[in-house]
């Protein structure tokens, strides 16, 4: 028999609502105040099990935030919060190459773009509804996809020019791209995450300094996209946008042919990133990995980003054992990082601690290709990590240990939307 697990619908129900700000909702009290663009997307999904209008404004209020040159930005900074580092006066994105007069306040960074995907799931819940939001957002999601191709795409596989971009912060993937930049100049800051959080769940003060040297080298060349891809010492293709970014623009073609749009755009974007795709494939490691533009190098990381080549679209067959391996070691699934790896750590933020969202993306195509007892097992082991120990940021793959923010968005929309039993098939 099932255990009746419906209060832990009602209680997702009410963190959304809780961390909802008017039209956009933060992914978590305290540790992060603002409308995060990923986080946001997948709060829209959540918010649609129960409140579809509510849904479309979460993304609406996102693309709210877009640049004229299509960028939609990592962070919208609506009201101004003194518990998080670095705001909008460390970003300097006023006048910012590709900005546009008169926007919200932001980062100068993107984010995994996961909007298009979950405005299609979103449409679905109520087509009726949702297919004039649908019809008004679809120019701006072009934009998007279309700027992510033009900005960072330059190899077929999409890149990253901060490790926040992935929103991966410190995955090992990039730990020998950072090692290269000598955080020299780096104006003296305080750290509030560290304030909110346990510093062993978050990155390091070396990481950290690499982060804000690499928000002032953006900021330095006023946010211009061709200037940063030409000069910065980080630029690394990875499989988060690469993936997430894929299968953004096949439900883009989905919309396209419910809205009676042009698809060839689109079919082209495709057709580079399945190519692009490949220059991630490791065949020393079986999986799909992250690569250095600047070393040349692919990073060697098997990652739960490395298992979303399925949520992309790819039949792809060559991943199978490794992640059977993953799944034979890790108590609970997906662990971010591979637990056999010397530099895996259960606690510490992308570093080994298991992520809902990407497990739900990662099951969700797992499903969508055959792959259904692995694609239950995923389920299964997040709604165990939710009931167990609460909607915590991230858990530990060892033991279940919560970690990270609590009562966190996130975690509330993938158990509505796809671990909860009352989810039903998905
Ligand atoms: C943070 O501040 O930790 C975020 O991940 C950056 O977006």
């Amino acid at each position: 028999m099932t255990a009746d697990l419906s209060h832990l619908d009602g209680e997702a129900r009410r963190i959304l609502r809780l961390n909802d700000k008017g039209g956009y909702t933060v992914p978590t009290a305290g540790l992060y105040p603002y409308q995060w663009n990923w986080d946001s997307a997948f709060a829209g999904l959540g918010f649609a099990c129960f409140d579809v209008d509510r849904a479309w404004s979460e993304l609406e209020t996102l693309m709210s935030g877009q640049w004229e040159n299509g960028m939609v930005p990592h962070i919208l900074f609506h009201r101004p919060d003194p518990g998080y580092f670095p705001g909008a006066d460390i970003w300097g994105t006023q006048d910012a190459a590709g900005k546009g007069a008169g926007r919200v306040a932001s980062s100068g960074i993107s984010q995994p773009p996961v909007a298009a995907s979950f405005a299609w799931r979103i449409y679905q819940r109520d087509p009726e509804a949702g297919a004039e939001r649908l019809r008004r957002m679809f120019p701006g999601l072009m934009a998007f996809h279309r700027w992510f191709m033009a900005a960072r795409a330059e190899s077929g596989a999409v890149a990253i020019t901060h490790p926040w971009e992935a929103g991966r912060d410190n995955a090992p993937d990039w730990d020998a791209a950072m090692a290269r930049i000598s955080p020299e100049g780096v104006a003296p800051y305080t750290r509030r995450d560290t304030g909110h959080v346990n510093p062993r769940m978050r990155p390091t003060k070396e990481d950290y300094d690499r982060y804000i040297w690499l928000v002032q080298f953006g900021r330095e060349r006023g946010w211009d996209d061709a200037a940063i891809a030409a000069e910065s010492p980080f630029r690394v293709a990875e499989p988060t946008l690469t993936f997430t970014l894929m299968r953004a623009c096949r439900d883009l073609r989905l919309a396209a042919g419910v809205l009676g749009e042009e698809c060839a755009e689109i079919d082209g974007w495709i057709a580079r990133l399945e190519a692009g795709a490949e220059t991630l494939w490791n065949p020393e490691t079986g999986a799909y990995d992250s690569y250095d533009l600047r070393s040349g190098q692919l990073a060697g990381a098997v990652s739960n980003a490395s298992f979303l080549c399925w949520w992309g679209g790819l039949d792809d067959r060559r991943s199978r054992p490794t992640l059977a391996r993953i799944l034979d070691t890790a108590r609970f699934a997906l662990p971010s990082f591979d637990p056999a790896h010397p530099k895996f750590d259960p606690l510490r933020y992308w570093r080994g601690p298991v992520w809902g969202v990407m497990n739900m993306m990662a099951a969700i195509g797992l499903a969508e290709q055959g792959l259904s007892t692995e694609a239950a097992r995923i389920r299964a082991d997040t709604a165990a990590l939710i009931t167990e120990n609460g909607f915590a940021e991230y858990f530990s793959p060892e033991d279940g240990t919560p970690a990270g923010g609590a009562t966190f968005t996130w975690t509330a929309a993938i158990w509505l939307a796809w671990a909860s039993p009352s989810a039903g098939e998905v």
